[in-house]
């Protein structure tokens, strides 16, 4: 089987796919949707009733709305890997708004220390935007785009908690930590590049880095997980969802100019290799290329269908011997500062 070297990684196109700990179960039919248990706080209650999945593939309830999990329990569930519960898909958008407050409440808790609402923050992120892509209507969008926001905050205001997420980029690679991960880095490495008093700038930003690759949930699975190289119908169709992202965005009402600059451009290269306009050097907004730098380091980073991961060191060493057509190298050095201690 043909594997992919670094210059198909340059295209960016699949999501991280590994059997990690905790891993994503596949989605059951009959209206059941999983759900992580990691983001259920054992002090809340829970917004809706929760089910556990038997030996037989059948569904008993777990724990009934408005009753908390306590944390034995949820320690237990999770020392036996049992690391997702499942709800009603009825029930999606009060368990979204329940993410969604709970990331928010966590954020703002003055007694919650920065590593805690890091994890916190990461968890919930992975979260909010698998149900995104899963379920990428305006709605859930738009409830993405305002979870989104404490998290642009905390990265903004607190400079420990920012370091805890960084670290923790590197230890999971579930499937939807790709694009918490470029989030993260992207609004990590704006707040360098523009300086701290940029929030209101951020806050449209912001979104526009962790939902830059929604346009890929319109592209079939089996060309997104094809470990193999692509066919030019296959490109064609990869190299469609910079334009998809926008336009849903766009049905959204989420189009901000910035969301449009990152969705659009961010597979543009230096070289004018890029897609899908081919664009070149300074025509590339400097929005679109921190968040291709963040994809690029994230790829490479990552263990994906197609190769191993590289550590940050090797991944930097190939950044600067491997991209120099490509990359902006004032902002990879701005980039580098993330990850020192
Ligand atoms: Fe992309």
């Amino acid at each position: 089987m043909k594997t992919r070297g670094i210059s198909e990684i340059q295209g960016m196109e699949q999501v991280s796919k590994i059997a990690s700990k905790g891993d994503l179960p596949p989605r059951p039919e009959g209206g059941w949707f999983p759900v992580d248990l990691r983001c259920i706080d054992p002090e809340h209650f829970t917004p809706c009733d929760l089910y556990r999945k038997t030996k037989q593939n059948g569904f008993v309830l777990f724990a009934q709305k408005n009753l908390s999990i306590d944390r034995p329990t949820r320690d237990r569930l999770m020392a036996n890997d049992m690391y997702y519960l499942y709800i009603r898909d009825e029930d999606s958008p009060v368990y979204f708004d329940f993410l969604k407050n709970t990331l928010i409440e966590i954020v703002r808790d003055p007694n919650t220390t920065s590593k805690k609402k890091a994890e916190a923050v990461h968890a919930s992120c992975q979260e909010i935007l698998r149900w995104t892509f899963e379920e990428p209507r305006a709605p859930f969008v738009r409830k993405a785009q305002e979870a989104i926001l404490p998290t642009v905050s905390l990265i903004m205001n607190d400079d420990s908690a920012t370091k805890h997420l960084i670290r923790l980029t590197a230890y999971d690679h579930s499937t939807y930590t790709h694009c918490t991960n470029v989030g993260i880095y992207g609004v990590a490495l704006a707040k360098i590049f523009f300086g701290t008093g940029s929030m209101k700038k951020m806050e449209s930003l912001g979104p526009g880095f962790f939902l830059h690759d929604l346009g890929k949930c319109r592209i079939p699975l089996e060309i997104l997980n094809k470990p193999g190289a692509l066919t030019p119908d296959e490109r064609q169709i990869v190299n469609r969802h910079p334009d998809d992202g926008r336009i849903m965005l766009a049905e959204s009402g989420l189009l901000t100019d910035e969301a449009k600059i990152i969705t659009g451009q961010h597979h543009e290269r230096d070289d004018g290799n890029g897609y899908p306009l081919g664009l070149k050097e300074t025509d590339i907004h400097p929005y679109a290329r921190i968040c291709r730098l963040a994809d690029v380091y994230e790829a490479l980073t990552a263990d994906r269908s197609y190769h191993t991961r590289h550590s940050t060191f090797d991944a930097f060493k190939i950044m600067h011997t491997q991209f120099t057509s490509d990359l902006d190298r004032k902002l990879f050095e701005l980039f580098i500062q993330l990850f020192s201690a």
